[in-house]
């Protein structure tokens, strides 16, 4: 979601007047747009700040200047702290104003340092500019979308609700407009995001609110558009609507993400994520007879206050049962104004690093399992730019795996399909399967 949004503040930008600096020092300008969801990423901009104040200070000293803001969950956590803390920084501005930076940097400009954390989210969809469709054409072939913001869930770890606010959806008409603008100027891949993007409720032309999958279908219609994609789901909004989707439309890619967090009854009841680990099976039972070629991703979280010993042997058999194609893990953080950070049993730092390391030993091995089985399989790989070594060319397959063959840059854009002929730790390689030969 940084990602997108800070697309939109380079077309913000840029329709301001100011270009894209090729490095940080030409820079008259510099957002850091940042995350707050664990403390190591949250701390890290304070060092960021601090090297950028004394890239300030010098500018000062020869008669020029840096202008320096804080955008994104940070921003919209410590608001006015950020100023207090970091006394160089000109604005602060949270996820949902990003659209009032430029008022917000005039006003800053006149003296004053300003901070901006409203919820203004139906404001900020309908006032970002449109990028226009060289600055679409440079950012690739595969794009994002967000269709919905925020969240209503409250897992009690997590500060989402806090830095991002209510659950939000985008009028079925916007995304689809947003869309085609989107593939006229030449992206083939689009991936729908949001905090809760399975929860998404929008409004269609005739006022009644729809489902993703509806979204779905609509955005199938669309020529030329090959692939679409979601994340992130909870798995309490996996309806059978949904799962039924990925049986239905050809062009939704085989690949869910789908986080669980924990595979202990007693952990995810604490966690208040609202579902059982039966249920999750259950569910990754039910995308499988849809789409039986689907894989499956999902987050952990391992040393949530209370964990015992059972409880993460719990997770690491869920982990066996569902058997990922990939994942993202991580240690708790405790986060200031969320539930979880509040509890006495906190677990040990030596706990959790041992948790974590055994829990990535076992996905890792499920991960290059997952690779090692596409060995001798054709999948269709959208190729999106030059590979590293000469006469190369890069794509992903439907899992998002990595994988270059041998072919020219006149190829990228094109879904292709690649008979996958070894996998290595970070990538596949492949061959072209050209018309007219076997697969
Ligand atoms: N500590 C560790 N990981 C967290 N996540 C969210 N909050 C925390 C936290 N306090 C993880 C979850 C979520 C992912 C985006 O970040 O796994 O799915
Ligand atoms: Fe955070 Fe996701 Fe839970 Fe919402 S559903 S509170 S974003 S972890």
């Amino acid at each position: 979601m940084n990602d997108y949004d800070s697309a939109r503040l380079g077309d913000l930008l840029e329709g301001e007047g100011l270009a894209s600096a090729g490095r940080e020092h030409e820079a008259d300008l510099v957002v850091l747009n940042t995350c707050h969801i664990r403390e190591k990423a949250s701390e890290k901009i304070y060092s960021e700040l601090g090297r950028l104040a004394q890239i300030k200070r010098e500018r000062r000293a020869e008669g020029r200047d840096l202008t320096i803001v804080v955008a994104g969950c940070v921003a919209q956590a410590e608001g006015e702290l950020v100023l207090r803390r970091q006394p160089a920084v000109d604005v602060v501005v949270g996820p949902q104003s990003l659209q009032r930076l430029p008022e917000l940097l005039r006003r800053a400009k006149r003296g004053a340092p300003q901070a901006d954390t409203d919820f203004a989210v139906a404001e900020k969809f309908s006032g970002l500019p449109k990028p226009s469709a060289a600055q679409i054409a440079a950012r690739g072939v595969s794009a994002f979308v967000t269709v919905q913001e925020g969240c209503d869930k409250f897992c009690s770890f997590c500060v989402v609700p806090f830095t991002r606010g209510a659950e939000v959806s985008r009028r079925v008409a916007d995304v689809i407009a947003e869309a085609r603008r989107l593939v006229q100027s030449g992206v083939r891949e689009i991936t729908l995001i949001g905090q809760n993007v399975n929860a998404y409720r929008g409004l269609d032309e005739a006022g009644r609110e729809r489902p993703l999958e509806l979204l779905f279908e609509r955005l199938s219609e669309i020529e030329g558009l090959a692939r679409l994609r979601y994340t992130t789901s909870h798995p309490v909004d996996m309806t059978q609507g949904l799962i039924d989707a990925h049986a239905a439309l050809p062009k939704l890619a085989p690949f869910v993400h789908l986080p669980v967090q924990s595979g202990s009854d007693r952990v995810l009841r604490e966690m208040n994520r609202r579902h059982g680990a039966q249920p999750y099976l259950d569910i990754a039972a039910r995308l499988r007879a849809a789409r039986p070629d689907i894989a499956i991703s999902s987050d952990f979280i391992v040393g949530f206050p209370g964990e015992t010993e059972e409880d993460f042997e719990a997770t690491l058999a869920l982990i066996r049962a569902v058997d990922f194609a990939s994942t993202f893990s991580f240690k708790y953080s405790q986060r200031p104004g969320t539930p979880g950070a509040e509890r006495a049993d906190q677990i040990d730092e030596a706990t959790k690093s041992a948790r974590l390391a055994r829990l990535q030993a076992l996905v890792e091995a499920q991960r290059q399992a997952f690779n090692a089985a596409t060995v001798g399989r054709t999948l269709d790989a959208l190729f999106e730019k030059p590979g590293r070594h000469a006469g190369q060319i890069a794509g992903k397959t439907p899992y998002l795996q990595a994988v270059h063959a041998r072919g020219d840059e006149s190829l990228i854009g094109r879904v292709l399909p690649v008979k996958i002929i070894a996998a290595g730790p970070n990538s596949l390689a492949g061959e072209i399967v050209r018309a007219g030969e076997a697969a």
